[in-house]
């Protein structure tokens, strides 16, 4: 079947944040990531200011709004710090606007060509869950940093076609390298309609299925499902909360940011032990989950490449399935909401999400729901 909407990959995610020049430094001193992109009123933009940080090939722009009116202040105001936009680049942002937008999707911004002495950048989005945006970019004719109105930082150089798209894995920082997945959270009852709006208005597959005995806990019941494209580099897992007995760790966060929104964005690595633990030099605070765990590990998941009592030591969680296995370990929530947290990922061969690991991760979450009087 023909492909309707081809997808290159994930081009960058844009935060809106209440104070994007703070929300640099901690992406810059706590994540290693590099300002390469700002646009703000030194280079003529009014309404707002955004700082592109980049990482390997993960590029994130930092926006906020310089008054109370524009639509990212609004987004702000409501569902704190958080994902506005999910970019991803397609060859054809018009075609990509076109297709999606006949088979259901409501249009945001029709598609759109923006010039400088670059070349020309072209653009089109829909809305996907919440007030979250989905943006086609086509970069292919832009040889700007980032966009047009924005202006290198820190040595990055405008160059050839397309070089710039999606990072250019320059800037190594501490070692994280893509964007393996990114989970959205939405309201009791919607995750099939969010299910069927990728698989038709996108043409996404479904990849895996969990329900709620997979990732159930006492509490913190939820159910999730995965799609992704048809080249399998864009997984968007999909959760909704279950029936538990208290509240479930996706309700606490629909009720944080005030509906449904991105949860958290899985951040891939080669090297897990070193990142991390740079990271945690860095003052980034992980879950944890109880020592138990690592007891009888290797009965679980078999022999593994890494030292076990070193990932005891940083808090990392391994599973294994047919295919291979993978470790990981996610950070607590990055704001003061109980909203958007991160995952650090080393993938060995599996293509999961560390369904193993359920159980004991979200008990350690609900350790915490509890402290926040969530529970
Ligand atoms: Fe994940």
């Amino acid at each position: 079947m023909e492909d309707f909407l081809p997808i290159k990959k994930v081009d960058h995610l844009e935060f809106y944040v209440g104070n994007a020049r703070q929300a640099a430094h901690y992406y810059r001193t706590g994540f290693g990531f590099t300002v390469t992109a700002y646009s703000g009123l030194e280079t003529g933009s009014r309404d707002r200011a955004s700082y592109v940080v980049e990482q390997g090939h993960i590029r994130f722009v930092l926006s906020t709004a310089l008054g109370p009116d524009h639509p990212m202040a609004r987004h702000t105001h409501l569902h704190g710090d958080g994902v506005g936009v999910i970019a991803l680049e397609v060859p054809d942002a018009a075609s990509a606007y076109r297709e999606s937008t006949r088979r259901g999707a409501t249009g945001a911004i029709p598609p759109t060509r923006e010039e400088d002495e670059h070349g020309v950048l072209s653009y089109s989005a829909i809305h996907a869950y919440g007030d979250t945006l989905i943006k086609f970019v086509d970069r292919s004719n832009y040889r700007g940093v980032f966009a047009p109105g924005y202006e290198a930082r820190n040595g990055a150089a405008e160059g050839g076609v397309g070089t710039n798209a999606g990072g250019n894995g320059r800037h190594k920082g501490l070692g994280l390298a893509h964007i393996d997945h990114m989970v959205g959270n939405v309201e009791l009852g919607a995750m099939d309609r969010w299910v069927k709006f990728f698989a038709e208005t996108m043409g996404f597959a479904q990849l895996q299925h969990f329900d709620d005995k997979d990732i159930s806990t006492e509490y913190s019941a939820l159910m999730s499902k995965v799609m992704q494209d048809g080249s399998g580099k864009v997984k968007f897992p999909i959760n909704e909360p279950a029936e538990g007995k208290k509240k479930s760790q996706v309700q606490e966060y629909l009720d944080y940011y005030y509906g449904p929104g991105v949860q958290h964005i899985a951040l891939s690595t080669g090297d897990i032990i070193d990142t991390v633990s740079r990271l945690r030099d860095n003052g980034i605070e992980f879950l944890r989950v109880p020592s138990t765990y690592y007891e009888a590990l290797e009965g679980r998941v078999g022999k593994i490449d890494e030292p076990v009592d070193k990932l005891a030591d940083l808090g990392i969680l391994v599973d294994r399935d047919d295919e291979g296995y993978l470790l990981q370990i996610f950070t607590k929530p990055v704001e003061d909401r109980p909203t958007l947290f991160f995952e650090i990922i080393e993938r060995h061969g599996s293509r999961g999400f560390g369904k193993g690991n359920f159980k004991s991760l979200f008990e350690a979450i609900e350790l915490e729901q509890a402290r926040r009087g969530n529970l």
